[in-house]
């Protein structure tokens, strides 16, 4: 099995570990000229954002060929994922693949603009993570399937949502607007965790670029707790406590 995933604080990470296989970063598949996976069984694991996947997620799925007998997709989440679902079984049939399974994981939700984050660590053990885990990772072995629906009602959601959501949030220049405070120490961690290589440290400061996945694996993951955006609900920072910032770098990097 071959499970190609995209993680910014480690939810991801830690459930791509958790199914198990060969654990395949997207962000470096992306560095190839060309991505091709086979295997018996190949599946996506990535968080939801604004109730769809991330940018590089969908270009990814954009790119890729996968030749297998069973297709999945995992979305790990936090408040709500939309219709998610429904995002990831439209990206495999445009992709040339049958969505054999596709599930949710709730997990903490990292969107900093919405949740105060120890309030959503404080939510985890009501989330039963390890439960959701055993049954999708059952579900997996035992090669599942589940039907998405994308019916036109489905669609005028999903385009809802995009208005709403995704086109707001998800920018590209998003952390131009970032502030990096003087505590800084300019020790690079947050170009190494960037998934996007959109950050560079140089002797002048942190300098963002304009292909923000807006992860905020940047924010979360700075040993400092230097990098702050204006609609942040609190100071606090989040990393999945089964995963390293190394394990971060090794997947971003
Ligand atoms: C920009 C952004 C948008 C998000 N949008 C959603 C959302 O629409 N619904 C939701 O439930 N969680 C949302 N989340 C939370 C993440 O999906 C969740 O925390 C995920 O588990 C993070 O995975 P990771 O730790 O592997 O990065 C969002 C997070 C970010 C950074």
């Amino acid at each position: 099995m071959t499970i190609c995933y995209f993680t910014a604080t480690g939810n991801c990470l830690y459930v791509a570990r958790r199914i198990g296989g060969t654990l395949l970063s997207i962000p470096q598949l992306m560095k190839q000229d060309s991505i091709k996976i086979s295997d018996e069984a190949v599946g996506v694991v990535c968080p939801c954002y604004a109730g769809e996947m991330p940018m590089m997620v969908k270009a990814f799925m954009s790119r890729v060929y996968i030749e297998t007998k069973y297709f999945f997709f995992i979305y790990t989440y936090g408040m709500g994922a939309g219709e998610a679902l429904a995002h990831a079984k439209l990206a495999a049939e445009a992709a040339g693949l049958r969505l054999d399974y596709a599930n949710l994981i709730r997990m903490v939700d990292n969107y900093l603009p919405g949740f105060e984050m120890q309030n959503q660590m404080d939510t985890l053990p009501g989330k039963d993570v390890e439960g959701q885990l055993e049954r999708v990772c059952r579900d997996i072995r035992e090669r599942a399937s589940c039907p998405v629906a994308t019916t036109p009602a489905v669609k005028a959601k999903m385009a809802m949502y995009k208005r709403m959501l995704a086109d707001r949030i998800l920018k590209k220049d998003t952390a131009q607007h970032y502030l990096v405070n003087d505590q800084c120490t300019r020790c690079g961690v947050c170009a190494k965790v960037c998934p996007a290589d959109n950050i560079a440290v140089t002797e002048a400061g942190v300098q963002f670029y304009d292909r923000c996945e807006v992860c905020y694996a940047c924010l979360h993951n700075c040993p400092q707790n230097a990098i702050h955006m204006k609609q942040e609900q609190s100071t606090v920072r989040f990393r999945n406590e089964q995963v390293s910032l190394r394990d971060i770098i090794d997947a971003n990097n």
